[in-house]
């Protein structure tokens, strides 16, 4: 059916109509909201190129956790600055840990929750990568020990969910292996499956500072070009046991959000990143784009390429305007 017979601005007209055949829906529930917890007291430090968001010290970010939770987004993702990095990334996975002591307090005074980590190496190590290193570069097996004594120290301490973002081989199966070993098997991982070695990072190392003294994580990271070896990582990843696959960068990898939607039938995150977060506040700030509709389309965007889950920093803004206010 052709103009004439078929006029699609017939329904588009119409604000009842276009609202009915909408095809995407944008809840708060799809929500994840990212925070980076400082060693110390008193600590509130803006990141700067990221207007909005914060390194803080437990006392504060207990604070916000709460107003997360009162605007209705269901979890937080958690990234430690410790008091001290040494090369084998030891705050990591210790009881008295930065995120561990982040975890605990969260969970005590915002119990409702959830709390899920950010399970690497690159922010607790001196080097800055993601796991050990040998001969200059990370080694794969001697960090997958590493990761699932992080992650099985997240959950004692009360972490809801875990989220290996490291890219190793196998670190799946190890995190599973040690989280169910030691009574932790309900659990589950939210794998950063699809994790692409992006430009797109530069604001996070600032504020997780976290950039390799040397070198880069290309060794670990996908290259950017790579769509058929994105769904040999997500199926290697849901092999393995993961329970949520994640892509990341969003944006410019949103073909790859679909190939995985329509190639796997696990839930679906994709990470809105830093880098993608503080375009959009550059641009608003200089007045060249409309803030509001520019996040609420970007986040459209991300239900519409399959994703069921979206952690973004714009999380809290995202919640209030779906609110209303
Ligand atoms: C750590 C990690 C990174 C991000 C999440 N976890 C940085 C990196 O791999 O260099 C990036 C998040 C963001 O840019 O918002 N492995
Ligand atoms: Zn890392």
């Amino acid at each position: 059916m052709f103009y004439p017979q078929f006029r699609a601005r017939r329904i588009r007209g119409n604000e009842s109509f276009r609202k009915m055949v909408s095809e995407t829906a944008l809840s708060v529930n799809d929500l994840v909201y990212p925070m980076f917890s400082a060693f110390g007291r008193g600590i509130k430090k803006e990141i700067s190129s990221m207007p909005g968001i914060y390194q803080q010290s437990i006392e504060q970010i207990v604070v916000e956790a709460a107003e997360v939770h009162a605007l209705g987004i269901p979890a937080v993702l958690l990234f430690g600055i410790p008091e001290s990095k040494d090369a084998v990334g030891s705050d990591a996975y210790s009881d008295t840990g930065i995120i561990q002591q982040t975890i605990r307090a969260i969970k005590r005074e915002v119990p409702g929750l959830a709390v899920i980590t950010d399970v690497c190496m690159c922010e607790y190590t001196d080097h800055g990568h993601c796991g050990i290193i040998n001969n200059g570069d990370v080694d794969n097996d001697p960090t997958l020990e590493l990761l699932a004594r992080e992650a099985v120290s997240h959950a004692k301490a009360g972490a809801d969910m875990v989220a290996p973002s490291d890219m190793m081989d196998g670190r799946v199966a190890a995190i599973r292996g040690a989280l169910d070993e030691n009574g932790f098997d309900k659990i589950p991982i939210m794998s950063y499956a699809v994790k692409y070695a992006s430009g797109y990072y530069g604001p996070f190392r600032e504020a997780a500072e976290s950039t390799p003294q040397f070198g880069d994580r290309r060794s670990y990271q996908m290259d950017p070009g790579n769509r058929l070896e994105a769904l040999r990582e997500a199926a290697s990843d849901i092999e393995e046991g993961a329970d949520i696959i994640m892509v990341k960068p969003g944006l410019p990898y949103l073909d790859i959000v679909r190939d995985l939607r329509n190639e796997f039938n696990l839930p679906l995150a994709v990470y809105n990143v830093s880098g993608e977060y503080s375009m959009i506040k550059g641009a608003a700030a200089n007045g060249w784009i409309d803030e509001k509709r520019v996040v609420m389309e970007t986040m459209t965007s991300f239900k519409r390429a399959g994703a069921d889950i979206i952690i973004s920093y714009h999380a809290k803004d995202v919640a209030r305007w779906l609110n209303g206010n």
